[in-house]
Parts: structure tokens; sequence; C-alpha cells
């Protein structure tokens, strides 16, 4: 089928995967209302035409915790990438570097910390949760670090899971759902043969290494499921702040006086996330949460952003709100289903090509130009 976006490619992965896979990474949280508005919000932002300022030179480059990114882009960390492609965590992390733009491993990734770090030549990020066993988490950091990690994200917005009715229907749990995955792989063979025969083993690659034998999908539900802490608070990131050297990244900030309580803390990021909709169904959109994050945190650390970002356009509305980077997760997974590490490269291209008419007609010549004059103040959301 013809490429030409993300969403070409959401369908084209809708086609080869076998349905428990697509709807995970397609699917939200309770009736999916925070994920349809991640995307409406963000495209009813509306850009501000500027014409003839000479726009014939660009620069797309940025830098953060003294990185050079040649976008101002990242992947972002999710599970079971490597269910989407054969070891599919090495291809992304692949394909990322050689556009020059950092990769994060998910703590529940295929293909452990020590597969992904070595393939790349920028050092990788590592994304963790925090978790009832806290061995799990030194032995993870531990493991990160020796890998050459350098960026930790650390996810807070999971400290119980949100429902996904969609994962119960589609064969990813529930009732019989090995026999009915084993029955989606049989006809869908190019992922059968592919990814579930050549892309093994499908172990959570970094909790088969601290538990010392073979682990998978249940494992997932279930030690994962379990392991969720809903007692975390700010005090039980010290020790990692402590223990890490490198910059610390909390993921799944959604309200400016969350924001300021990791200023405080001594964060050096915040992902502006609702999980893409995966958790709790009902909260602001990442669109309609960033501003006001922005005007109370903006230059007290590096505000990051995900949930609803699907191209070029949608990476300079979020910068020109208040981001200094933007996170993809379900747009890279898509093309990695779709068509491998050579998806999420030409992905990537689409989304500089994107930008780069974006910059041209808002008469922005460089990331840093990209702020709310590239936007119509009318339509400027805010919550
Ligand atoms: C895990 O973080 C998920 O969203 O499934």
């Amino acid at each position: 089928m013809i490429i030409s976006s993300a969403n070409d490619y959401r369908e084209a992965a809708r086609r080869r995967l076998p349905p428990f896979l697509f709807h995970y990474i397609d699917g939200g949280a309770y009736a999916e209302h925070t994920l349809k508005r991640n995307v409406e919000d963000l495209s009813q932002i509306a850009l501000r035409q500027r014409v003839l300022n000479d726009m014939s030179s660009l620069s797309l480059e940025t830098e953060i915790f003294n990185e050079k990114l040649t976008l101002p882009v990242a992947l972002s960390p999710v599970g079971l990438t490597g269910m989407y492609a054969r070891r599919g965590e090495v291809q992304a992390a692949v394909a990322a570097d050689k556009k020059g733009i950092p990769f994060t491993l998910s703590t529940v990734s295929v293909c452990p910390i020590e597969e992904v770090a070595p393939a790349i030549e920028r050092p990788m990020w590592f994304q963790l949760y925090v978790l009832r066993d806290r061995g799990f988490m030194k032995n993870a950091l531990e493991r990160a670090k020796a890998a050459g990690c350098t960026t930790l994200v650390f996810t807070v917005d999971m400290p119980v899971p949100g429902a996904r009715y969609r994962d119960a229907h589609s064969g990813m749990s529930g009732p019989n759902a090995a026999m009915r995955r084993y029955l989606q792989a049989m006809t869908h063979p190019h992922w059968a043969l592919n990814v579930g025969l050549m892309g093994r083993p499908h172990d959570l690659g970094n909790i088969s290494k601290y538990l010392g034998k073979p682990t998978g999908l249940e494992d997932y539900i279930g030690w994962l499921g379990s392991n969720f802490d809903p007692s975390i608070s700010w005090k039980d990131l010290e020790w990692i702040r402590d223990f890490w050297d490198g910059p610390m990244v909390i993921k799944g900030i959604l309200d400016p006086e969350d924001a300021k309580d990791a200023v405080r803390f001594g964060a050096d990021g915040i992902v502006v996330s609702n999980h893409g909709g995966r958790q709790l169904d009902g909260v602001l959109s990442t669109t309609r949460a960033l501003p006001a994050i922005a005007d109370a945190v903006k230059g007290d650390l590096k505000i990051l952003v995900d949930s609803g970002i699907r191209n070029g356009l949608d990476v300079v509305r979020m910068l020109a709100m208040g981001a200094d980077l933007c996170m993809l997760g379900r747009a890279f997974v898509y093309a990695l289903g779709a068509e491998g590490g050579a998806g999420v490269s030409n992905l990537l291209e689409l989304i500089d090509k994107e930008m780069r008419v974006a910059m041209t007609l808002t008469g922005a010549k460089s990331i840093q130009d990209i702020n709310q004059d590239c936007l119509v103040n009318l339509n400027r959301i805010t919550a």
C-alpha cells in the first residue's frame, strides 16, 4: 500500500499484525476519550501562516541533556516493541540512531538493555517504572548504567494500571487468550514467520535477566500488574535521583503543580503525558495541559511531551506551545509493525519534511524560532 503518513502506517500495521498486537498499541483506557482528544485537540491548534521571509535555509537541529539531535524528537518507551517486528527494539533503535535522535528502551521491552544499547552509537535512553520489587529497579539501573545509558525516563503515572477494554476483547488478556493469540498468528503468516518464529525469544528481556528464567506475555500482565506500587510518592524517587548520575526525566506529568514539584525535586526534565490515553480516561489532552505547565516551569527544566503527536506539523505545534522535545510512541510502532526499521526510518524522514514545510510557512528558521508567534492566538487552547 502507498505510505505517505503515520496514519497510512497505522492502516498497514492493522493489516499485518495479529489483532491482539494491533489493538494493544492502538487502544487506550476505558472509553478512549482522552486518546481521541489527544489527537483532536492537537489538530485544532491553528498554525499562523507567514510568507515572503526567505526561508531557504532551515535548521531542525536541537540540543537536550548535552546531546545534539537532528530533529526535536525522541522515540518513546513502548512495552513489547519487539513483538511488532523481529527484535523490534533493536530495529527501531538503529533507525533512530541513523536519523540522529534518541531511542528510549522500555522496562518491559522484549530485547534486553544488553542487546539494544551496543547496536547503536548514541547513548540509549532507559525508561523505568516504580515497582514494588526495588531489587529489580536497582538491578535495571545498574545494568542501564553499565550499558552506557545516559538519560533515565522515570514513568510515574502507572501506580495502578488503567483498564484497556480492547485488550480483553482482542486476546491480549481475557479468557482463552493464549489460544486466541495462536489462532490470530496463524492467520497472519508474515508476522508468524518473521516475528512469531524468527523473532524469538519473546521474553520480557530485562525481567528475564533479573529473574533468571524465561518470561512472556503472561508475565507482562501478571508480574508487572502485581508489581505496580500505589504507595509511590516523591520521597521514593530520592534514592534513584541519588543513585543515577545522568539526566533524570519524570514521565507522566499533566498538572502545573506536579511540574513545579518536579523542579523542586531536581528533575532535569518532565514528559507532559497522559500515557497516550492509556491510563486515566477523561484527563486533559496534552495539548490542553501543556501551555499552563510551560507557563509554570519553562526554563527550569526541559519540557518533553507525548500523546497524540502523529506528524511534523504536530511537532511544530507542541514546540510552539512550549515543549522542548516531542516523543513519539504509537506513530513509530505503527511504522515498525508495517515495515520494520525501514518503516521507522521513513517515518522520521516524513516528520523531517513535514516540519520543514510547517517551519517555512510559519516563518521559523530554527527550533529556537518556534514559539507562540507561530500560532494564531485565538485558537490557542488552554486548560
Ligand atoms: C505500558 O506502559 C502500557 O501503556 O501498556
